[in-house]
């Protein structure tokens, strides 16, 4: 096992209900740092190039409407193998299929407005922590 960054969005549907909190305290509690958080409102084109690798999905659209359609708080979490243990405190993209217990499960409401987004690879930890924060920005 490896300290590893992963980046996190609560997004928009997750915002609205008021869940930003919960969801840090969930992360923090499970032994995952946080070295950085903001809020912004994406623009669609903005949406469009942070999903890049889903360009040819049949729900890109739908996908980067939602996550343009409002503020999201993306956020950068660090830990021992923290890409893989994020994605199984997030549970399964569809909500309906997420375990008991996972953030997903309480928070999420149909496979498109699923309340969290986490990096699924070192690959695109590398691509999306960079989107958002600068060096600057990252706390060690
Ligand atoms: P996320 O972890 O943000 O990565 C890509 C997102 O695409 C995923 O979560 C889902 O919210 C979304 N997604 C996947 N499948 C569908 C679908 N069939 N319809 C709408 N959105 C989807």
């Amino acid at each position: 096992m490896a300290v590893e960054r992963t980046l996190v969005i609560v997004k928009p549907d997750a915002v609205k209900k008021n869940a930003i909190g919960d969801i840090v305290r969930i992360l923090q509690e499970n032994d995952l740092k946080l070295l950085a958080i903001k809020m912004v409102h994406l623009s669609k084109e903005q949406a469009k190039k942070f999903y890049i690798v889903h360009k040819d999905r049949p729900f890109y659209d739908e996908l980067t409407d939602f996550m343009s359609s409002g503020p999201c708080v993306p956020m950068v979490f660090e830990g021992e193998d923290a890409i893989a243990r994020v994605r199984e405190i997030i549970g399964a993209t569809d909500p309906a299929k997420a375990a008991e217990g996972t953030i997903r499960k309480k928070y999420g409401t149909d496979v498109g407005r699923n309340a969290v987004h986490a990096s699924d690879s070192h690959e695109s930890a590398a691509y999306e922590i960079p989107f958002f924060f600068n060096a600057l920005e990252i706390h060690e």
